[in-house]
């Protein structure tokens, strides 16, 4: 017989006959001639409670379901006689599939999320874990539909790259040489004998092959694992994480701005139609102030602030920062919840930084002090999306390079762009992460990976 989800039947309506329910034990009580367990197979948060009479086929081995084991059931799902749950599962038949060792580390108590990253490989057995990768998954889905929904195309970026789009030498080296026997020349590690003929890397970013595929295919989008080899142990970055990153030709930055909001709020209202049960888990138990939180942003216009202006708030603020603001100088995560979670209340997208703290793609606007960047951020997190309108002039492009430091040779293909055809283009990247940190309130990142990589830990 067909196994059937358990969400499928906590929402039935009528009573079924012949069910078979298969999962792992939450739970198990005995009591005079009958044993409960509690039966979860991760379709839902809510476990399944099931009923056997000591008559039952395989009741002798019921003593092996502790918390843990794989049991599946057959049996009958009835109206529940008692509280806390609408149907119940009457048992003809309970089959251990895995029982479990005595030393299986889920009980029922709470447990840290500190000692849960230690067994990342069993977390998404509780309840906490399970309702965050379901909901990560939900996510992942209405990203995809947001742009179907408005004609975008998705595309592949690829993983292994040539180039370093952000400019700041944060990369993971890729290579096939044999590291005990390094070829060099001129004292140099010769990357003409690796596998790709030079220097190899993992991307930090699909901006640069989206741009490509939005001066063809007009909106695309990217949606895929990106690696950073930033040392900051902080509980906002990764070394491995997803980017979603749109692309749009003959679009502004205030285009691009206003598709950020649109984007953001749309996930909220997704997943509050979509994992409502998962999501209210993380508001009763992780942050009480999610719902108000998530409505808040809804409900807003997301502030507009001119990097100079952000500088004012920042300066002018009765409080001290552990870096002082200063313009000229990069924004700090301090900074950055500061405006939206103490000034404003409500996400802040600022814009046009000065061009010395961003990378060389960005369009240098009219006062030539400035370029056409912007950033979102959200209370609790701080910056969650970071993009720009492109340089789409070949001089003002190339001249930027040669001021960065950058060589021409090794982004011929991108400057090509700019003599082809060119047009005002824009795009972002919206961190997935920091995305399922929002929606659930979880304040390290760590949390909501399935195996985090971080600076000395690649354990799973
Ligand atoms: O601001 P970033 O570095 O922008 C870019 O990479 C652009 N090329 C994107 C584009 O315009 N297409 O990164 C974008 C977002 C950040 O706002 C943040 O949400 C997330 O990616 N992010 C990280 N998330 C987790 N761990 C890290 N180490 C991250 N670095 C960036
Ligand atoms: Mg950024």
């Amino acid at each position: 017989m067909k196994r059937t989800k358990i969400v499928e039947l906590l929402n039935t309506d009528h009573p079924m006959n012949d069910v078979v329910v298969k999962g792992w034990v939450r739970t198990r009580r005995d009591a005079k001639g009958f044993s409960f367990i509690e039966l979860n197979d991760g379709s839902c948060l809510k476990n399944l409670q099931v009923v056997a009479s000591e008559a039952i086929a395989g009741y002798d081995r019921l003593k092996e379901l502790n918390t843990g084991a794989a049991a599946a059931v057959t049996g009958r799902l009835i109206p529940s006689r008692g509280g806390g749950q609408a149907w119940e599962i009457q048992a003809e038949r309970v089959e251990v599939i895995g029982s479990v060792d005595d030393d299986y580390p889920l009980q029922k108590k709470r447990h840290s999320d500190e000692f849960l990253r230690t067994i990342a490989h069993l977390r998404p057995r509780t309840n906490k874990y399970g309702a965050a990768f379901r909901i990560r998954s939900h996510l992942a889905y209405a990203v995809h539909t947001f742009f179907r929904e408005r004609g975008f195309t998705y595309i592949h970026a690829p993983i292994l790259t040539g180039s370093d789009c952000e400019g700041a030498g944060e990369m993971f080296h890729v290579t096939a040489l044999d590291l005990n026997n390094i070829p060099r020349k001129d004292g140099k590690i010769d990357y003409s004998a690796d596998f790709f003929g030079k220097e190899a890397s993992l991307t930090v970013s699909g901006q640069l092959s989206a741009e490509m595929f939005a001066l063809a295919l007009g909106d695309v989008y990217t949606f895929g694992p990106t690696f950073r080899a930033e040392n900051s142990n902080t509980s906002r970055h990764v070394a491995e994480f997803w980017m979603v990153e749109p692309e749009m030709a003959f679009c502004d930055l205030a285009g691009n701005m206003a598709l950020g909001q649109e984007l953001i709020q749309y996930l909220i209202r997704y997943l509050l139609n979509h994992a409502a049960e998962d999501i209210d888990l993380f508001a009763r138990f992780v942050d009480k102030g999610l719902r108000a939180c998530l409505d808040g942003i809804l409900a807003s216009d997301f502030v507009r602030l001119p990097y100079t202006e952000a500088v004012e708030i920042l300066t002018s603020a009765k409080r001290k920062f552990e870096h002082e603001p200063a313009y000229g100088r990069d924004l700090q995560s301090e900074h950055e919840r500061y405006i939206t979670e103490e000034h404003f209340k409500k996400p802040v997208i600022i814009h046009d930084y000065p061009r010395e703290i961003k990378p060389f793609y960005m369009r240098v606007n009219d006062d030539g002090r400035t370029v056409a960047a912007m950033d979102v951020l959200v209370p609790g997190i701080g910056e969650i999306i970071g993009g720009s309108q492109r340089e789409e002039r070949l001089e003002v492009l190339t001249a930027r390079m040669d001021e960065m430091g950058l060589r021409r040779e090794d982004y011929w293909w991108y400057i090509d762009s700019r003599r082809y055809g060119s047009v005002p283009h824009s795009g972002f990247g919206m961190g997935f992460e920091r995305v399922m940190m929002l929606m659930t309130g979880i304040r390290n990142i760590r949390d909501v990976l399935p195996f985090p990589r971080t600076p000395g830990g690649i354990e799973f």
